[in-house]
């Protein structure tokens, strides 16, 4: 007589006969699920993995000499390098606006005013804390030095700096290098540039007893 459990038995459904083949098929299964290979974890190199393949031990390969990166083709080594024939540019290798000068200051104050301080004057407050001082931008020398040699201490690092290539990208480095000459104009500024107008409010601010404030406003509508 069938019972509603003979119909859930499947060895009573395949019959005597059948049921040790059913339980070798079974175990088939469950032994090839073991040899399952997933195709995130294929047999492969990661980065720096060693092999015995290639003589330096190191799956890594160099590129090869003479080729390029897609997109990475860096051609212009005024812009790339701060350097023509080897040398330090003299001139920024692009047209600055007011906008590279704004970003120039804001990496700067977030990159360099630690040690550097924020007038550059190398008096930053990991420096006062204790860190070896760097020099002032103002120091003569530095202000004579070809603008290319900022660019390359920010790609290269200098003595106890370290690079900030990893960090800084080259168009923000750019800008930092601009922003160091304005840096140096700012204490270093001659009177005779200066327009009728503005000598005469700089005269004004310099009187004494006059209200500084509006000598302030005064120099803020010239320079616009
Ligand atoms: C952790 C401190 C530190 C930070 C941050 C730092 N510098 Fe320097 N920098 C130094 C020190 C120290 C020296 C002097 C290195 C030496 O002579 O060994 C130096 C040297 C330099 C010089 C070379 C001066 C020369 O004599 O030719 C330049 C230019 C310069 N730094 C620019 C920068 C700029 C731009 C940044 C920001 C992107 C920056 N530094 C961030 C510590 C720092």
């Amino acid at each position: 007589m069938r019972t509603g459990n003979d119909t859930l038995d499947p060895s009573s459904r395949l019959g005597p006969s059948k049921a040790p083949i059913a339980a070798l098929a079974a175990l088939l299964l469950l032994l090839s699920a073991g040899c399952r290979k997933d195709m995130y974890d294929q047999p492969k190199y990661e980065a720096y993995d060693p092999s015995t393949i290639f003589k330096d031990g190191t799956s890594s390969r160099p590129q090869i000499a003479g080729t390029v990166a897609r997109g990475d083709l860096r051609a212009d080594s005024a812009y790339y390098e701060g350097k023509a024939d080897g040398k330090d540019v003299t001139e920024l290798p692009f047209q600055v606006t007011a906008e590279t000068l704004e970003l120039g200051r804001q990496r700067y104050q977030v990159f360099c005013t630690p040690c550097h301080g924020r007038l550059g004057d190398g008096r930053g407050m990991v420096v006062r804390r204790g860190f070896s001082p760097p020099p002032s931008f103002h120091a003569e020398y530095l202000k004579k030095i070809p603008v290319g040699h900022f660019y390359n201490v920010i790609t290269n690092g200098y003595g106890a700096m370290y690079s900030y290539a990893a960090r800084i990208p080259v168009d923000q480095r750019w800008a930092i290098a601009a922003y160091i000459r304005v840096l140096q104009y700012s204490q270093d500024a001659d009177p005779s540039d200066l327009t009728p107008d503005e000598k005469k409010l700089l005269a004004d601010a310099s009187e004494p007893g006059k209200p500084t404030n509006d000598v302030r406003k005064s120099l803020a509508e010239v320079a616009k």
